[in-house]
This record gives C-alpha cells, structure tokens and sequence, in this order.
C-alpha cells in the first residue's frame, strides 16, 4: 500500500474501543457517551480485518482505544492475531495501555509473542495521577508495570506534557523510569475533542521542556530512522532514552507509515484529519474479501498530505472533534 505522496503504508493502529475507565482531563470530558456496543465490530470482525491489512503488507500492527483491555475478551483477539507473528507476515504486535488492568493480561501478552508495550503515565504523584484520570489508582498501574517487566516485556512511558501540572516532574519522571530500564516519551497535547478544559492552558511546547532539561542534562540526538513520531535522545547522566512527539512544533507527518482503524470499522487516514473510509460495509457485504480489499485500496488514495491540528482563535473549539480515544493516539 503506497499512498499519493509516495508514503509505504505498514503500519496499522486499532482502537478496539472507545471505553476507557479513566478520564484522563486533556483526553476526555468526565462525562463522556460511548458507543452503543451494538455498533462495535466483533472480535472475529476485527481478525478478519486485521488479517486483510496484513495480507496487503503491514507488519506492525498496534493495538489501542480508549483502553484496549477493557475490551472483553480482548486477548482472545491478541491471541488470534499472534498467528501472524508466528508465520512472519507479521514483525511486531504491541498494545498502547494506561497500565491499569496490566498485571492481569502481561503474562499472556509475552505468551502471545508480544515484545514491547507503551504505558501512559503522566505523574508518579498519586493524588496527581487520581487528579489527572479523575480517579485513577496510580499504584495500579504500578504493579502493572512490574507485572510487564517480570513478563519480559520492554516498556516505554508515554507522559503528555501539561502546562502547571507535571512540567517541573519530568525529570524526576525519566531518572525513574530509565532507573528501571524503561524509555519515556513526552508529548505534546493535541486539541482533539471537546474536553472541559481550556487546552490552551494545558499546553506545552516541549521546546520549551527540552531546553529545560537541557540545563541539568546532556541530551544527545539519536539520528532518526523508525518513521515514527518520536524524536529521540540519549541522556548522557541516566543512559537511557528520551522521546519527544511534538505533533504542534514540529511533524512528523512527511515519513508517516500508518492508519487507523475504530473499533466500528471506520479507516482514518491521519489523526489529525477527518477523512475516512467505511470498511464495515464492505467487510460484511460479502463473505469474501475482494470489496474490502478494494475500500483500502480507495481509501489509501486518499490519504492527506499531514495533520490540521489547530484551535479555532475565537470559538476556542478543536478543529478536529472527535477524541484521541476514538482513533487511539
Ligand atoms: P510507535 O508505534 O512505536 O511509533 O510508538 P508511538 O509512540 O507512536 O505509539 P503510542 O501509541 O505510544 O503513541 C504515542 C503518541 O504518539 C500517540 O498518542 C499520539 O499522541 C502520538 N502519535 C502517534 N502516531 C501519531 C501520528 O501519526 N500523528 C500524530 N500527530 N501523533 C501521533
Ligand atoms: N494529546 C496528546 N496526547 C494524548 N493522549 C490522549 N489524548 C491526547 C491528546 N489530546 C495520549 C495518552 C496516551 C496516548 C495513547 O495518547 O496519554 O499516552
Ligand atoms: Fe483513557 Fe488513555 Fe484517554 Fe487517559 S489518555 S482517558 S487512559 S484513553
């Protein structure tokens, strides 16, 4: 799958819900209404689209949400997919959690061949980390952690940089997690989705971080060659890696490998756009998969030049309205 600007598609990201049990304030409102589960696709839904995908070429595929294990039964879809691991049509199957249903499920995510996980922690405060979920238990999420490293599996951090919230406890963040042999990633927030907070008031420009951290560390530049979002350093004082995702001051979007595909079966060419292609009526139109085929063909002609994230300066509204949980970060 080659988009119009010449992009090799090879990458695909599966919000398999848009539930999640925590809040996190710059992600979602505290009320929020999910989808009706009648709309969702069924686990032998999500297989069989998965499987097609992987068939016309993707070899990474990601599992996310909302939180992808509060899905039910959801490692029974872990399980079917790892089939493609094993065959090598697949290099890596991952999972992006929040960590809190972790210590059930990371034993049998290692069983299932996958390596590498991403966890979303955003303070290693707990009257913060509830503060931030609105009621999340950060011990939880910790012994997830522990759970994922007895497995095996390698972890890296995921903490959005918040103006006045967890700027000043960055560094402390990454001595602790490269202390545990665990990368981090920054991230800059991006206005999706009507939350209700000001985002204006909770953004930062992780420039401004880097040359923060820059008076207390040696930051060294790892050339950059995943394709992914990330930007990478090594710190000289902690030897361990530092990412930054910086979507609003500088994308990524020239290399980007991937789409995104909901849990009701919509293909998102870009996060930060709103086009999309139905797969759901094609995939259940027929039992064969000639016409599905064909809607990923159409819809990868259509994937746009890069993202649109912007605030619009006098509604104050995100110009793209659905929630990161839909299409899963
Ligand atoms: P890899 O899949 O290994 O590249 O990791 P990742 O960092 O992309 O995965 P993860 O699920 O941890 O995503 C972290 C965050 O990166 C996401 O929540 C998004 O905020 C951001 N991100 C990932 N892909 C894109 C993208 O295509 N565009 C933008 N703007 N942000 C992205
Ligand atoms: N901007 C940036 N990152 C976000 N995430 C969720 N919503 C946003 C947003 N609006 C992050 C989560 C998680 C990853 C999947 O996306 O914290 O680490
Ligand atoms: Fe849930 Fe992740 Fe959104 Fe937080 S950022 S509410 S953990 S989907």
């Amino acid at each position: 799958m080659i988009d119009p600007f010449g992009r090799r598609i090879s990458y695909l990201r599966v919000s398999v819900t848009d539930r999640c049990d925590f809040r996190c304030t710059y992600c979602m409102a505290e009320d929020m209404t999910f989808l009706p589960k009648r709309d969702l696709l069924s686990l032998e839904e999500l297989d069989r689209l998965t499987t097609v995908f992987v068939e016309k070429g993707v070899r990474k595929l990601r599992l996310t949400g909302g939180e992808p294990l509060v899905r039910k039964n959801i490692m029974h879809l872990v399980r079917q997919i790892s089939r493609h691991l094993k065959s090598g049509a697949l290099d890596e199957l991952t999972i992006t959690t929040n960590g809190s249903q972790l210590a059930k499920h990371a034993a049998e995510l290692a069983d299932c061949g996958v390596k590498r996980i991403n966890v979303s922690i955003d303070t290693l405060d707990p009257a913060k980390f509830r503060a931030i979920t609105r009621w999340g238990n950060v011990e939880q999420v910790m012994a997830g952690l522990d759970a994922a490293q007895a497995a095996g599996l390698k972890i890296k951090l995921n903490a959005v940089a918040l103006k006045n919230f967890n700027d000043q406890e960055i560094p402390d963040l990454m001595r602790w997690a490269h202390g545990r042999g665990m990368d981090l990633t920054v991230i800059e927030t991006m206005p999706m989705g009507e939350i209700d907070a000001d985002r204006t008031d909770q953004y930062l420009p992780l420039s401004q971080l880097r040359s923060d951290l820059e008076q207390r560390f040696t930051l060294n530049d790892i050339p950059y060659k995943t394709g992914g979002p990330a930007r990478y350093v090594e710190v000289a004082e902690t030897g361990g890696r530092l990412g930054f995702i910086t979507p609003m001051t500088h994308n990524f979007c020239e290399s980007c490998n991937r789409v995104r595909l909901t849990c009701t079966g919509t293909l998102y060419m870009c996060l930060g756009q709103e086009d999309a292609a139905d797969l759901r009526t094609p995939m259940r139109a027929s039992e064969g998969n000639e016409l599905l085929a064909q809607a990923i063909d159409e819809a990868i002609t259509r994937k746009p030049k890069g993202h649109d994230f912007i605030i619009d300066r006098t509604t104050r509204r995100p110009a793209v309205s659905r929630h990161m949980s839909v299409t899963g970060g």
